[in-house]
């Protein structure tokens, strides 16, 4: 029996543009028509995971405008269950991204109804029975907080994605079953001007900082997986990249719906590894996801 998954966090609207290359400070350059797509960080992983036969249940707020209602419209259409408040008098988060030829990008956050997730917007309800809880970094430290204690007290396994990047409480950490980062991430939160391959230093690093399991994803170049001592480096999976945008959080969900299954860490990285690669053949964040059937006939 397959456990639920909880995802508490964000929604964007993704406004994106493609260009030749990106941008210098102080450059105008000229891209291809807006493109409206599903995103922020929490939504993306409840999509990714929903859509590889999770049941999953995503908190958050939207405004009360047209992003807020086509975000929600998505996410249920991946088949998210969704408990997000719909917040007078504020934005829905929106993220303005362009992406360059090569796949790579660039994404400034406007948080909007993003920062207004307080604790007293997380249902008692949703935690009960939640195997896995996922978290991110786009809502207020003390929601994340809040969540993470309800997730551990009720049993769940928690997620945490330290992106966007930002410095976390001590007891954040401690409710943490599963860091997950990547590489720039790592470096930051180990204090260090990058992480340099000498997996074994990370490792002692990390449980240092009292964190057992962990996965560092590398991009192009798979993830590096920590679990009680044992490090394992799970391989790439080639793919020509169009967007990688979203593809860390695809990464996040498909892990998370293995979790929620029973999966060993090191072999739940290693299927989202593969989710993560897909994503990135394809535009977009959630759009891009692919679904369980797509993964079995592969
Ligand atoms: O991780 C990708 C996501 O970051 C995008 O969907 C965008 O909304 C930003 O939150
Ligand atoms: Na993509």
């Amino acid at each position: 029996m397959t456990g639920r998954v909880l995802v508490v966090g964000s929604l964007n609207a993704d406004l994106v543009v493609r260009t030749a290359r990106l941008p210098a400070a102080g450059e105008t350059v000229t891209g291809t028509d807006l493109v409206t797509e599903a995103g922020g960080k929490s939504s993306n992983q409840a999509a990714a995971a929903a859509l590889l036969g999770a049941s999953v249940v995503l908190v958050g707020a939207v405004g009360s405008d047209a992003h807020g209602r086509f975000l929600l419209e998505r996410t249920r259409w991946a088949g998210v269950a969704t408990a997000v408040e719909s917040l007078d008098g504020v934005a829905t988060g929106v993220a303005v991204i362009t992406v360059d030829r090569a796949g790579e990008n660039t994404i400034v956050l406007s948080p909007g109804a993003n920062a207004q997730l307080t604790p007293a917007h997380l249902p008692a309800v949703v935690f009960e029975g939640a195997a896995v809880l996922c978290l991110a970094l786009e809502v207020p430290m003390e929601t994340v907080l809040a969540a993470a204690r309800r997730g551990h007290e009720s049993g769940a396994a928690v997620v945490l994605n330290l992106s966007p990047y930002a410095a976390v409480p001590d007891e954040l950490l401690r409710l943490t079953d599963v860091l997950l980062v990547n590489e720039h991430e790592a470096a930051r939160f180990l204090g260090w001007g990058r992480v340099d391959g000498d997996w074994e230093a990370v490792r002692r690093s990390l449980s240092g900082r009292g964190i057992d399991r962990a996965v560092v994803t590398l991009g192009g170049d798979g993830a590096v997986v920590f679990d009680a001592g044992a490090v394992t480096t799970v391989p790439a999976v080639p793919v020509e990249v169009v967007d990688s945008t979203g593809c860390g959080d695809a990464f996040t969900g498909a892990l998370a719906h293995r979790l929620a299954a029973g999966d060993r860490l090191v072999d739940a990285a290693r299927f989202a590894a593969l989710v993560g690669a897909i994503a990135a053949t394809r535009a977009g964040a959630q759009a891009s996801y692919p679904t369980a059937v797509e993964i079995s006939e592969g």
